[in-house]
């Protein structure tokens, strides 16, 4: 034969090798790679013909070859990794062909390990994800514990302003409860029945300041200890003309669905009536400071002259102007 019979680098360099003339089989390296100029075609019919592909097969891949202007092994060689992905050549085939032209890549552990990064990039993401959720959960247990004890001092606040209250008889523009709205109401309406029944007793309430504000100061007690009055409660204001009726910053008057509340700035809105957190009862729940309705269950604000807009949480709860 003339021709060496013991070449490394596989079959298929061996058949190139034995296909060649002895002088040329001398100048190849055993352990180089196939030569640039082989047929790219000669490459893959060699591959077909050891796979025992039928000859249609080996056909048509030459026909990929060549459509995709894949004549030498050196286009092979210099194909870019996208490329070899973009060839409709099936990905065994790919694959074998990329291992003959460059034997020194094991391209099936390449992809193994490809995989195996790609698997621990997704198991990593995840992990963050779930970290990220449980801190964001944290989170908000550490806020809901602050608001609940928000909502406590609150209620001792309003608890310790009861008797200031009564000695105010219009409410000071800034925060003011539904319950010390509906203490004030009830305390007013008491003065008028004592003044129907005994004319002298109020003549001299409004005269002498000294005793009326002793006797007030009994009845504060006396309200501090009865229960709250909740403003669906409350009695419904009366005919809009009257002035003396209106209500003043800081009510809530609630209307079925919805609630009207006058804010700091003497406008009157109209609300619904239900927190679009939990469904808390605003009218029970809500806290006018200012043009801000708060719900006093977990403190969120609502911009009363923003369209009822609670900014930080992107909630509302639908306000508008009223005449009341
Ligand atoms: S119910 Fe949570 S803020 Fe109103």
């Amino acid at each position: 034969m003339g021709k060496k019979n013991n070449m490394g680098g596989g079959s298929i360099f061996a058949a190139y090798m034995a296909a060649l003339p002895e002088q040329a089989v001398n100048s190849v390296d055993e352990e180089k790679y196939l030569p640039d100029s082989m047929k790219a075609s000669t490459l893959l019919e060699q591959i077909g013909a050891e796979r025992s592909w039928s000859p249609r097969d080996i056909e048509r891949d030459v026909a990929i070859l060549d459509r995709n202007r894949l004549y030498t092994i050196k286009d092979l060689r210099i194909l870019s990794p996208q490329s070899w992905k973009e060839i409709e050549l099936l990905p065994i085939v790919k694959d074998l062909l990329r291992q003959a032209v460059n034997p020194a890549v094991d391209y099936y552990k390449l992809k193994k390990e490809k995989k195996k990064a790609k698997k621990e990039k997704k198991k990593r993401k995840l992990q963050e994800k779930q970290l990220k959720k449980m801190e964001k959960m944290n989170l908000k247990d550490r806020d809901d514990g602050v608001t609940n004890d928000n909502e406590q001092t609150t209620s001792a606040g309003v608890d310790a302003g009861d008797s200031e209250l009564s000695e105010t008889k219009q409410p000071a523009e800034g925060l003011v409860t539904i319950h010390k709205a509906g203490k004030e109401k009830s305390l007013k309406d008491k003065d008028r029945s004592k003044g129907d029944g005994d004319s002298s007793s109020s003549s001299s309430s409004s005269s002498s300041s000294s005793s009326s504000s002793s006797s007030s100061d009994s009845e504060v007690e006396m309200e501090a200890k009865k229960p709250k009055m909740s403003a669906s409660q409350l009695p419904m204001l009366k005919t809009p003309g009257n002035s003396a009726l209106l209500p003043g910053p800081g009510r809530i008057q609630p209307m079925g669905n919805r609630i009207r509340v006058t804010a700091g700035n003497g406008t009157t809105y109209e609300v619904d009536r239900y927190c679009p957190h939990k469904h808390v009862d605003l009218a029970t729940k809500g806290v006018v400071v200012g043009n801000t309705l708060y719900c006093n269950k977990h403190n969120w604000a609502f911009a009363l002259d923003n369209r009822g807009y609670c900014s930080k949480h992107g909630a509302t709860i639908n306000a508008c102007k009223v005449d009341w």
